[in-house]
């Protein structure tokens, strides 16, 4: 079978064009310019076989971005699977405040590097982000979980970004435990940035997530408790003590959560909070900066 005979089919199974294009360069190592220069050719039995398993884990209501097993997140090429969620694009809206607190925290210092933790890092997108696009400013970004397999798979990004960038890479700190009691005492009072995505669904969305979501992605990356905010409040009442003066800590929220969690920043003793919007104009990412 030509590999635009594979496509056709690809497509028709999966009533999507884009996604069968998106398997075909998956089960290939073809990219976009590639695969379409070489539809004429045989695919190899290996390809057509991968192509089909594919297809079959597709079709059962698996992620695309599981099935191709990995995605992109701002420009890193990271492992993606059941262990963790899967990055998405308002997480990277959230890396672009982070690093701009990163710079003005490291602009105001006297110290040349900085800390920084990422709390609940999943797939490890946000620490290894920070890690890639602002090395030069850091000494040391701490990317913790209380998931055992979840750190295991930030762990096998972290060395893929060895193999490429391992200056970023050498920054990286993996650490299991729940929210702070994961970081060293020596990190009190220390951290520049404290940038998470904790989980922030209650209990009674759930259900209304679709089901893609619900069926295959951790409930514990998702799932806060019964009123949705109990791990935004765990880490806004918590950063206070681990920040250093100056220091920020960048927090995804619900879309509806923006009024709560600023409450919650004024409990901790913030005094400046704010909450910006991601790209389709919701309000999704609390920032509070210790004076
Ligand atoms: C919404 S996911 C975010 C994953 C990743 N940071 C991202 O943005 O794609 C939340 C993460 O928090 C972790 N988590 C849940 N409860 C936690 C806790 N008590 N302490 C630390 N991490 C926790 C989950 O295992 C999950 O990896």
């Amino acid at each position: 079978m030509t590999r635009r005979e594979l496509l056709a089919l690809a497509s028709e199974r999966l009533g999507s064009r884009e996604e069968a294009v998106w398997l075909l360069e998956g089960a290939s190592g073809k990219n976009l310019a590639e695969l379409v220069l070489s539809l004429g050719e045989e695919a190899p039995s290996e390809e057509a076989d991968l192509v089909s398993r594919m297809l079959q884990r597709r079709q059962s209501g698996e992620p695309l971005q599981y099935v191709l097993g990995t995605w992109g997140f701002r420009g890193l090429d990271l492992k993606v699977d059941a262990r963790a969620l899967i990055p998405r694009p308002e997480t990277e809206v959230l890396v672009d405040i982070a690093l701009a607190e990163l710079g003005r925290f490291a602009a105001a210092t006297a110290e040349p590097r900085c800390r920084v933790a990422d709390l609940g890092t999943g797939s490890g997108a946000i620490a290894l982000a920070i890690a890639s696009e602002a090395a030069e400013l850091l000494d040391e970004v701490w990317a913790t979980d209380s998931s055992g397999s979840a750190l295991e798979l930030a762990r096998m990004n972290s060395s893929r970004l060895a193999d490429v960038e391992p200056h970023a890479a050498a920054k990286l700190r993996l650490a299991r435990g729940s929210w702070y009691e994961a970081l060293p005492r020596r990190l009190v009072g220390e951290l520049g940035v404290i940038a998470s995505n904790p989980p922030y669904v209650a209990a009674s969305e759930m259900a209304r997530l679709p089901v893609e979501v619900v069926e295959w992605e951790p409930a514990a990356a998702l799932l806060a408790g019964p009123a949705g905010i109990e791990a935004i409040r765990e880490v806004l009442l918590g950063a206070p003590r681990w920040l250093a003066p100056g220091g920020s800590v960048v927090v995804e929220i619900g879309a509806g959560q923006a009024g709560a969690a600023v409450e919650i920043s004024h409990e901790a003793g913030f005094c400046c909070s704010s909450v910006r919007r991601d790209l389709a104009g919701l309000p999704r990412v609390l920032v509070a900066c210790l004076k």
